[in-house]
C-alpha cells in the first residue's frame, strides 16, 4: 500500500476501533481543500502537556526555577494549603535553591472575577518572571489568570469566553507557569483553561486558550495524602465526569463552525481518537481506585492512581472538551444560597465543583445515550455494570443506575434538593446554563431549554 493510502487505512482502523455508533464514527475527512467551504471541522489538534510525576518530585521545583533563570517568582496558593506539606515542600525547595520569591495565599476556593482581579493586581505589582501554583484547580486557575492579565494592556473581559466576554484569542506567549496540583482533581495542570464565577451573572465561565497551559505540571502524589475525605470525593467526581463527558462529547468532525484559521480552532474540539485513549483510561483508573482513595487517606496506591487519573482525564478533556454536566454545573455552583460544603474549611456557602458536576450526571447520560449508546454502555461496563444482555435503547438507564449506585456508595448528597435547590430555582439554573455554549454545544444530543429544565428537575433527587 502506498504511504498516504496506508495512513488513511490506519486512521480508518483507529476510528472504527474507537466506536461504531453513528455519533462517534469520527468520519474521516480528506482535508479542507477536498471538503471546500466545510460547515463542520475536518481536523483536530492534540496539545500535549509537560508532566513530571513521582513521589517527592516537588523537591525539584527550585532547580527548575534556577534552570529557567528565574529572578522573581510568584508563588500562589490558598490559606488552608499554606499550613500544609505541599506548600512547605515547594517553599523549602525554593529556599534551598536560593530562588527569590513572594507568596500570594489569598486565592479564593472556587474563584470569582473579583478574586481573580486581586491576584492579578498582586502579579502586576510584583513584575514576576515565573509563576508557581501550589493547590487545587482554584489556585492553578487563579495563577493562570494572573499570568495572563499581568500584562498592562488587557481588559478583563477581552479573553473571557464569548458570549459573556469577547473571547479574543491570546496571541502572545505568557510567562512560564509551573503547576503543582494538590487535588486529584481538575487536571488544571494540563489544560489551557481558567474557570471563575462571574458574579454579575451568578454563573461560572472561563478563559480558554492554549497559551494558558502550564509550562510544566509537577504531579507529586504525596500531596494528595492531606486531602480531606470530601475533597478527595468531590475532586474525584470531577475526574469521573471529565472522562465520561469527553468520551461521549460530539465528535470534532461534527462541531461547527469549521475555523478558517487554526488560531480559532477551540481548545475544546469535541471527542477525537487521541483524547478517547486518555479519557477511557482515566475512567478505568477511577473505577478501580476512587472508592479506596476516598475511604482511606493513607492508601497511597489509590490516591496516587487518582492523581494520575486526573492528569489522564485532563489531557483527554483538555482537547476534547466536556458537555452538559459541566455546562449545567456552572449555575449550580454560582447560585448557592446557604449550603456549607462538608469537609471544606471555607467560610462562604459552597457547592464544590466536582459535586456540582456529578449531581446531574445520571440525568445527563440518560439523556445523551440515545446518540451514542455504545460509548455509554462501555462506560457503564468499565464502572462495573454487567451489560452483556443490555439493548442499546437501555444504555442511558443502565449508565444512570450505575452512576447512582457509585454516588450512593460514596455518600453523595441526594441530588440538587440536598444542596439547597428546589423547583423554583430551575428557571435561574437554565438561564445560567444558556451562556455556557462553549461546552454545552459539545453535547452529542441537541437540547432545548425545556430539556435543560427536565434535566435539572430529574436531578433534584437521585436515590
Ligand atoms: N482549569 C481547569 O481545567 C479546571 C477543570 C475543572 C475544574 N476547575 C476549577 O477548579 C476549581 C476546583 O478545584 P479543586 O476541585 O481542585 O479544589 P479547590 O482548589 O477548590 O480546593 C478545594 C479545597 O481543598 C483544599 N485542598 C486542596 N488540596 C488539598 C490538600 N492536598 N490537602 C488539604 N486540603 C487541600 C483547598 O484548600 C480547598 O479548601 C473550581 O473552581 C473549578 O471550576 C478548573
Amino acid at each position: 500500500m502506498a504511504g498516504r493510502d496506508r495512513i488513511v487505512h490506519l486512521l480508518r482502523q483507529l476510528e472504527r476501533a474507537a466506536c461504531r455508533c453513528p455519533a462517534h464514527s469520527h468520519t474521516f475527512h480528506q482535508g479542507a481543500a477536498a471538503g471546500g467551504g466545510r460547515k463542520t471541522d475536518y481536523a483536530f489538534e492534540m496539545a500535549s502537556s509537560n508532566i513530571r510525576y513521582g513521589s517527592g518530585v516537588s523537591a525539584e521545583v527550585g532547580m527548575d526555577l534556577q534552570n529557567l533563570g528565574a529572578q522573581n517568582v510568584c508563588v500562589m496558593t490558598d490559606r488552608t494549603l499554606t499550613r500544609l506539606p505541599p506548600v512547605q515542600a515547594v517553599l523549602e525547595s525554593l529556599v534551598k535553591n536560593r530562588v527569590h520569591f513572594q507568596v500570594f495565599n489569598d486565592v479564593r476556593v472556587e474563584p470569582t472575577d473579583s478574586s481573580f482581579k486581586e491576584a492579578i493586581s498582586f502579579a502586576k505589582k510584583g513584575s514576576f518572571d515565573v509563576f508557581v501554583a501550589v493547590g487545587g484547580g482554584s489556585v492553578i486557575d487563579t495563577c493562570k489568570a494572573a499570568n495572563l492579565y499581568c500584562h498592562p494592556d488587557a481588559d478583563f473581559l477581552d479573553f473571557v469566553n464569548a458570549p459573556i466576554g469577547k473571547g479574543r484569542p491570546v496571541t502572545r506567549a505568557l510567562k512560564p507557569l509551573i503547576a503543582v496540583p494538590t487535588t486529584a482533581g481538575t487536571g488544571s495542570e494540563t489544560t489551557g483553561v481558567a474557570i471563575f464565577d462571574y458574579e454579575p451573572l451568578k454563573a461560572k465561565t472561563g478563559i480558554a486558550s492554549r497559551a494558558l497551559r502550564p509550562t510544566l505540571g509537577i504531579v507529586d502524589p504525596l500531596h494528595t495524602l492531606s486531602m480531606p475525605e470530601r475533597v478527595a470525593a468531590n475532586s474525584g467526581f470531577d475526574v469521573l465526569c471529565h472522562a465520561l463527558e469527553s468520551y461521549t462529547a460530539l465528535p470534532y468532525s461534527q462541531r461547527a463552525p469549521c475555523p478558517t484559521n487554526p488560531i480559532n480552532r477551540p481548545a475544546y474540539q469535541g471527542s477525537n481518537p487521541i483524547s478517547d485513549v486518555w479519557s477511557r483510561h482515566a475512567l478505568r483508573v477511577v473505577s478501580k481506585y476512587m472508592k479506596r482513595a476516598v475511604r482511606d487517606p493513607e492508601d497511597l496506591e489509590a490516591r496516587s492512581s487518582m492523581h494520575l487519573a486526573s492528569v489522564f482525564a485532563g489531557i483527554g478533556f483538555g482537547n476534547a472538551g466536556v458537555h452538559l454536566c459541566h455546562g449545567m454545573s456552572y449555575p449550580i455552583a454560582g447560585n448557592v444560597k446557604t449550603h456549607a460544603a462538608r469537609g471544606y474549611s471555607v467560610e462562604h456557602p459552597l457547592v464544590p465543583h466536582g459535586l456540582s458536576v456529578v449531581l446531574t450526571a445520571p440525568a445527563v447520560f440518560s439523556f445523551t445515550a440515545a446518540m451514542c449508546p455504545e460509548r455509554h454502555l462501555e462506560a457503564a461496563e468499565i464502572l462495573g455494570a454487567d451489560v452483556r444482555q443490555v439493548k442499546h435503547a437501555d444504555a442511558g438507564a443502565v449508565l444512570a443506575d450505575t452512576l447512582r449506585r457509585f454516588l450512593f456508595d460514596l455518600q453523595v448528597e441526594d441530588g440538587l434538593g440536598a444542596v439547597g435547590y428546589d423547583k423554583d430555582d430551575i428557571p435561574a439554573l437554565v438561564k445560567g446554563t444558556l451562556p455556557q455554549e462553549r461546552v454545552t454545544k459539545l453535547s452529542p444530543r441537541a437540547h432545548t431549554e425545556e430539556d435543560l429544565s427536565r434535566l435539572f428537575e430529574t436531578s433534584m433527587k437521585l436515590y
